[in-house]
């Protein structure tokens, strides 16, 4: 596997918009002909195959508003307000565990938001023994169960009860130790709090802590961000996510409140994130891919070096494929070769629970080639490269006349010094790994078919 290299040019030919490919076909794609009933048929054809279950619980639920969040949320200072989306969500346990044979084991369990520990330490208790009450929890500690963390919602007491309930992995939200960034986000939180639950994690024996941070945020420069770094690096979390903070303020209406003239222009962010990449690997840690960094001793350093490396909705795992339930509002799962998303709003999705209806309100079947692309994607995210002959092989397709327009696409990006073209596949070269989201656009036929309108509609 190739290095990877930052090539400032390439970077800035290459910058446009893009899905993450958490699933592809995207969200955009999923559509409202596809309901309840899609859902029951394919989780009763789900139990004939039988693999493991994973189990997600969207808690969206927070004290107060981060300017840049992107997140689904529901900002509130009553704590109050849990208590009936809490009941919503036990019985959408109970709706979800009658299609499933809940002797499959739930080898993944995530709780994320929001702020899944705004809820109360009962109310955590009382979740997750519902959920044990219906579902088949594993009781080793091999599963990959965890909780996304914001350490001004988390002490000591909080950890502990979390490793009680069987979480063995954290996810904590840091984004940017500075106090002008903080006050400018409204993300005010101390050094103090983020060492109190990290000395925590150690004490209880979590199996991995990741930190999410965010590049791109008002008042943030390379020496600001430096600071943010050494802090992060003496902390010695397993794993790391850099996110690009985008300001959509359209879309995200939090964003409005950050001032534009604030944020750190494309040079100074392109900055960054080169020293960022630079001082991690100094540290000692090893780029996944996709805004992902690992120590190299950690399972998901290991999984990609062993050609085991997996995707999905909350990032990367050492887990295979299993179907997804995902519960509570918004929640998005995968069960068979479907998605399934939930109503967004809590109206809606109390007004369903209360009517004993499953809250899916659109999602979509995976044909056979959105099969195959997502097969492609996943494996070059994870792998940085891609087997033709194992595709073939597969698919029962032959790559040159199936994909004979991405493969001119590819032979561009090539020439580009992005990636190795030939007869046997794609390898990702150091160059092109920070590009890995553009070399996966080349195999989205949804976003070709969209670029083939707009193109239309111009002439
Ligand atoms: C659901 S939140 C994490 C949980 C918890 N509420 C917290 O803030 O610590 C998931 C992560 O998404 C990232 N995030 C949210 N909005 C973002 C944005 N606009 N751009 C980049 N990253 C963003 C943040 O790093 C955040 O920690
Ligand atoms: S970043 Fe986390 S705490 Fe802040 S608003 Fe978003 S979900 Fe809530």
């Amino acid at each position: 596997m190739y290095e990877l290299e930052f090539d400032k040019e390439l970077i800035r030919r290459y910058d446009k918009a893009g899905p993450r490919y958490t699933s592809y076909p995207t969200a955009v794609q999923f559509h409202e002909d596809f309901g309840p009933e899609d859902y029951r048929r394919l989780a009763t054809r789900s139990n004939q195959q039988g693999c493991s279950l994973s189990l997600y619980f969207h808690l969206p639920f927070c004290n107060t508003v981060c300017f840049y969040c992107a997140c689904s949320k529901v900002i509130t200072a009553n704590r109050r307000r849990a208590a009936p989306y809490l009941q919503r969500l036990h019985r959408e346990i109970e709706l979800q565990s009658e299609l499933f044979d809940t002797t499959r084991p739930v080898e993944q369990l995530h709780w994320g938001g929001g702020t899944p520990t705004f809820i109360s330490h009962d109310e955590m208790r009382e979740l997750m023994a519902k959920t044990r009450e219906h579902f088949q929890l594993l009781d080793d500690d091999t599963g990959e169960y965890s909780i996304e963390i914001d350490p001004r919602e988390a002490d000591r007491d909080t950890i502990a009860l979390l490793r009680e309930l069987g979480f063995n992995r954290i996810s904590l939200g840091v984004q940017d130790f500075d106090p002008a960034v903080q006050k400018a986000v409204n993300r005010i939180q101390s050094e103090a709090q983020i060492a109190e639950v990290m000395e925590a994690v150690r004490e209880y024996g979590f199996r991995s802590t990741s930190f999410d941070l965010i590049y791109g945020l008002p008042l943030q420069s390379v020496e600001s961000f430096s600071r943010t770094l050494d802090k992060v690096v003496a902390l010695e979390p397993e794993r790391l996510s850099i996110f690009n903070y985008a300001h959509l303020p359209e879309l995200f209406k939090p964003q409005r409140q950050i001032n534009a003239a604030d944020l750190p222009g494309p040079d100074e962010k392109l900055a960054i994130l080169k020293y960022t990449i630079e001082k991690l690997t100094e540290a000692g840690y090893v780029y996944i891919g996709m805004d992902h960094f690992a120590r190299p001793d950690d399972e998901l350093a290991i999984a990609q070096r062993n050609g085991t490396l997996h995707r999905n909705f909350q990032g990367y795992s050492t887990h295979a494929d299993c179907d997804l339930i995902a519960m509570g509002m918004t929640a998005i799962g995968k069960v068979g070769d479907s998605y399934s998303q939930n109503v967004k709003t809590m109206d809606e999705y109390y007004a369903r629970i209360d009517q004993d209806q499953l809250p899916i309100f659109r999602g979509l079947e995976l044909d056979a080639d959105d099969l195959l692309r997502r097969e492609i994607i996943n494996q070059l995210i994870c792998h940085f490269s891609l087997s033709f002959p194992a595709l073939e092989l597969a698919f029962g397709i032959s790559v040159s006349e199936y994909f004979a327009t991405e493969l001119a696409e590819l032979k561009a990006m090539q020439n580009d010094g992005l990636l190795q073209l030939n007869e046997r596949g794609i390898t990702v070269l150091g160059a092109g790994k920070l590009l890995i989201r553009n070399i996966c656009m080349v195999f989205d036929k949804y976003l070709r078919q969209q670029q083939t309108q707009r193109y239309s509609k111009v002439i």
